[in-house]
Parts: structure tokens; C-alpha cells; sequence
């Protein structure tokens, strides 16, 4: 399939083969998963951050795109996350730009709020809510005073519609600050039971003004806020945004269509590529754990809403890449444990998918060099 590698104008896309959106090219399709680390201390990045991210951008994706940031502090999901809400974290942050460009690879920035699943414990120390009379926790907000349950059953308070206008401008301000750093690629972290997606779901959002009810209100605060940013983010640098499409709650078709619908009115308003993820809105979910298993909806998503895709969620094998890609599913494929588990994943990938020249392909000279006839060695 890759004899032709570079020199020939490929009919169906392959793993290996660029990917250009608005003025980001990507040297693959190949796209590090945005990982919180739980590391930060008041939202700033830190030295593990840093190498953390050079480490992925050296290992040969084309996108790395840096955790779940938070646009407010009440906006993390733990004392851990990182923000972009003060100039000290985005003074922190503006390395992180450089060591992934420099390593070849784009690179990208999600903004979150973390909504009602703020004020969590790190994971490793419990990865549930901490409890209220804790000074390192705060009080949470949501579309609806009704928490998530199990682990996470702090009661939110009901948004005001000055705080939906509040967060709306804090989603606004962490993207100029995205912006000025020089991020090449920007996502609305909309997906995981977090804030965004809180005002999409029919659990948790039970408003009956303008911000709840029919799928149009449910979606109008990530229309809005989405709109909001494009004014400040520049025109040539794409701005996705990970959405989660399904439950799998028993009520799937119905949340897809109006997934789909949500999709093709963000793409109106200047979506560039939105990344299918999964809801997380209930603790009732029952999610069928497989091989690439977001894949078929991803899929679903491209033709219907008629935007460029990607997808994450059990994808490990070179293989399972490349098919996505090269059956139309995704346009790009996005990785999180197996890039953890392996950094030099692309090379790996390259080697087995017979890209000629899998080293040079995918690392940079100084590990290249040396590898370069790894198979034959
Ligand atoms: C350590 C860790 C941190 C994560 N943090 C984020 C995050 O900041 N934003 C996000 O959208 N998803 C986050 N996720 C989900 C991943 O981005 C990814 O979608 C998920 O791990 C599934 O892909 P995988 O099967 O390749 O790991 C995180 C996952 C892990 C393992």
C-alpha cells in the first residue's frame, strides 16, 4: 500500500499520508490524545508537563495536543489540572509550543470546563469528589443543580445566565492566551460528562429557560461558546471540538441524531473537525468495551454531519489505524494509553505498515540516524 509513499497522489488516505486543515499540516494521522496529568500546582505547568509533551511530539504523531485545560479555576476537574486563565500559567505554558513544533509535530491545546466533575480528587487518590469541608475543593456549577452520582455526587449549583455569559468569555480569554502562545490547533473539550456536555444532555440538563429543553437550547451553549471563540481564533488555525455522541444508555439512536444535528450546526459556525468521544453524563452506562469501538459512529458522524472526524477509545494496533483511516471512518486517529505505553508508537506503526523509511518518517534526526536500518539490523 505505501510503495508509492510520497510520490503518488493516493486514492484513499492512508496512516502515513499528511492531513491538511485550514493552515495546520499534519505530517500524519496520527494525533496524541489530549491526557491530563494531574500534576499541576494552581494550573501551571511544570517540568513532567514538559517532558511529558516533548516525549510524545519526539515519537512521531502529527498532532500532540496538551490536557484538558481549564478555562477557569473552578473549571478544573482536580487540584492538578492545568489553566489558562492568568498570565503566569501561559508565561509556563509557551515551552510546551516550542518543544512540540520543534519535535516536527502541531501543536494543539484543549480548553475544559470541568462542570459538575470539578473539585475531584486526583485519581490516584480517588478519582472522586472532595468532600465540602476540604479547603483544596470548591463548589461546582452545571446547567442543572442534579449531580453525576456514584464517586462524583456533589450537588452543582443551577448557572445563572450571567454564568453562562461568565464562562462563555473565560472559554474566550484562555483562547486568546491559546492564540498568543502560538498553539497551531485548538479543542473545545465539549465531551465526557464535563460542562459542555452537561448542557447537551437530557440527565443532566433540566433548565426550562432557553438553555434546556429541545435539542436547539441543550446545544445553544456550545453554539455559543464556539462561536464566541472562532471571533478571536484565527481563521487559518483549526478549531475542533471533542464531543461525546453517544451514552450508551439504552437512548443511543436518539442521542446520535441529535449529535449529528449538534455537529452540523457547530460546523456552520466554524467547526473544523470534531472528535467523536463518548458522553459520560450517567453513571447508568452501559459501554460495549472493544477494539476501536467508537469507530462505525465516527464514521456515522463524517458522512452525516459532513465534517472531517477523528476518534480515540481502544485503538492499539497499527492495523486498527490504518483501517479507520483508509475506510473513511476518521481523518485522523487519536491515541492515549498506547502512546503512553509506548511513545515511539509511529515508528512501531511505520515499520509494521511498511512505510518506506519508518524512522525518517517519523522520528526526528538525532533518534532517526540510528535507526534508520533498525530492521535490517
Ligand atoms: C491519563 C489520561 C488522561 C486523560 N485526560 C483527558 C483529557 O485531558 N481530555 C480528554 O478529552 N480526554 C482525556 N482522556 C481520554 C483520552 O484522551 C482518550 O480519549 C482515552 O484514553 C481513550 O483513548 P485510548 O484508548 O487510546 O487510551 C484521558 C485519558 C487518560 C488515560
Amino acid at each position: 500500500m505505501y510503495e508509492n509513499f510520497r510520490t503518488k497522489e493516493l486514492a484513499v488516505p492512508t496512516l502515513f499520508d499528511p492531513f491538511s486543515l485550514k493552515g495546520a499540516t499534519l505530517r500524519n494521522r496520527i494525533a496524541v490524545s489530549p491526557m491530563c496529568q494531574y500534576s499541576a500546582a494552581d494550573g501551571v505547568v511544570n517540568d513532567w508537563h514538559l517532558s511529558h509533551l516533548a516525549g510524545l511530539a519526539r515519537g512521531g504523531a502529527g498532532l500532540v495536543t496538551v490536557e484538558a485545560t481549564a478555562v477557569s479555576p473552578e473549571g478544573r476537574i482536580s487540584p492538578g489540572c492545568l489553566g489558562l486563565w492568568d498570565d503566569e500559567q501561559a508565561k509556563a505554558l509557551a515551552p510546551a509550543v516550542d518543544l512540540i513544533k520543534s519535535a516536527g509535530a502541531v501543536a494543539g491545546i484543549q480548553l475544559a470546563h470541568a462542570g459538575r466533575k470539578g473539585s475531584a480528587n486526583l485519581p490516584w487518590e480517588g478519582d472522586d469528589h472532595i468532600p465540602d469541608d476540604d479547603p483544596r475543593g470548591w463548589p461546582t456549577i452545571s446547567p442543572s443543580a442534579v449531580p453525576l452520582g456514584g464517586g462524583l455526587g456533589k450537588v452543582p449549583t443551577e448557572m445563572t445566565l450571567a454564568d453562562i455569559a461568565r464562562v462563555r468569555a473565560d472559554f474566550v480569554s484562555a483562547a486568546e492566551r491559546a492564540r498568543d502562545l502560538g498553539f497551531e490547533w485548538l479543542n473545545l473539550h465539549f465531551a465526557h460528562g464535563y460542562l459542555a456536555q452537561s448542557f447537551l444532555s437530557r440527565h443532566a440538563n433540566q433548565r426550562t429557560d432557553s438553555y434546556g429543553g429541545s435539542r436547539e437550547n441543550r446545544a445553544r451553549f456550545l453554539v455559543e461558546t464556539l462561536r464566541a471563540v472562532r471571533e478571536v481564533w484565527p481563521q487559518d488555525r483549526p478549531l475542533t471540538v471533542r464531543l461525546g455522541v453517544i451514552e450508551f444508555d439504552g437512548d443511543d439512536e436518539r442521542t446520535l441524531t441529535e449529535s449529528i444535528e449538534t455537529a452540523r450546526e457547530l460546523k456552520q459556525e466554524g467547526m473544523d473537525l470534531l472528535d467523536v468521544s463518548m458522553g459520560f453524563s450517567t453513571v447508568d452506562s452501559q459501554i460495549p468495551w472493544g477494539p476501536a469501538m467508537l469507530g462505525p459512529y465516527a464514521g456515522r458522524v463524517r458522512e452525516e454531519a459532513g465534517v472531517p472526524t477523528s476518534t480515540s477509545w481502544r485503538i492499539r494496533t497499527p492495523q486498527q489505524a490504518e483501517e479507520l483511516v483508509s475506510t473513511g471512518k476518521v481523518d485522523l486517529v487519536v491515541l492515549g494509553t498506547a502512546l503512553l505505553a509506548e511513545p515511539h508508537w509511529p515508528f512501531r506503526a511505520a515499520r509494521e505498515l511498511g512505510v518506506p523509511a519508518p524512522a525518517t518518517t517519523t522520528l526526528p534526526v538525532q533518534y532517526a540516524h540510528w535507526l534508520s536500518r533498525y530492521d535490517g539490523a
